[in-house]
């Protein structure tokens, strides 16, 4: 159920494993979702739940990107914060990962959550959020995980510095340090295989932990979920920086 206060929330990625989970547990708290991704069927099926707008968007298409946060502003008549969870994962020693999956990293996992921050940056209210997912891997690069790791800690940087440009607006910037999660990610690496890894955090928690912190960050608007796992979650809030 939706309140004339409900947060209006762009989720971009809406129909990736951390993407759908975010969705379902924003729309549980009543927020208005508007959804990007780039498979219609499954993005439809969303938008069948959730009642709200959608559009295809594909990280190479920057302008397009850019282009999300006003479109989100547009369809729902406010922005009260965004959410990217677009990612790709890549592997292989550093010496031998091709260019072009170097570039595809760093542009799905850089470039596209950029795009869309910089562009929602004017359309989210003063004291809304922006967040994007880095991932613990920024602290902790293991061997073997070099461009996929320098894709997201280009990522951390720039929301760090994003946070300080935007803190007089009250805009927080969260920068989602995720730990290994089972969601199947590694799996779907476009170069190369992952290095051994411990079974992936159940991340419905993790999920619902980042969600509440987001939605934490909009003071009265929504309450805060409160049956939430202490302490599961890598969530950094940049704006600290
Ligand atoms: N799972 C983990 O262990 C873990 C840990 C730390 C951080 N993270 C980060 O969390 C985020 C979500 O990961 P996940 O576990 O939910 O994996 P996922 O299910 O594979 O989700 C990845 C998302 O990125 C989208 N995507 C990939 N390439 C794209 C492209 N070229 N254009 C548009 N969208 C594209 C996918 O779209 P489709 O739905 O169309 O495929 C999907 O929505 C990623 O940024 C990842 O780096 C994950």
């Amino acid at each position: 159920m939706t309140t004339p206060e409900a947060p209006r929330i762009l989720v971009v990625g809406a129909t990736g494993e951390v993407g759908r989970l975010a969705t379902r547990e924003l729309f549980d708290r009543g927020a208005r979702l508007a959804l990007t991704g780039r498979d219609k069927r499954r993005l439809a099926e969303m938008a069948a739940r959730s009642g709200g707008p959608t559009r295809i968007l594909d990280a190479y298409d920057l302008d397009a990107c850019a282009g999300a946060g006003p479109w989100a502003l547009s369809e729902l008549g406010g922005l009260d914060g965004v959410l990217v969870t677009v990612g790709v994962a890549g592997f292989g020693p550093a010496a031998e990962v091709p260019d072009a999956a170097a570039e595809h990293l760093m542009t799905v996992n850089a470039l596209c959550p950029m795009a869309v921050l910089r562009g929602a940056v004017p359309a989210v209210r003063d004291g809304g959020f922006l967040s994007a997912i880095s991932g613990a891997i920024v602290i902790a690069p293991l061997t073997g995980t070099a461009d996929y790791a320098a894709s997201k800690a280009a990522l951390a940087c720039w929301l760090g510095v994003l946070a300080r440009e935007v803190r007089r607006r009250r805009i927080a910037v969260v920068d989602a340090r995720l730990r290994h999660l089972d969601t199947g990610f590694a799996s779907r690496a476009i170069v190369g295989s992952p290095p051994p890894l411990q079974k992936g955090a159940d991340p419905g928690p993790e999920v619902q932990a980042l969600v509440d912190d987001l939605i934490g960050h909009l003071g009265d608007l929504a309450p805060r979920r409160t049956a939430v796992t202490p302490g599961q979650v890598g969530t950094t809030p940049a704006r600290s920086h």
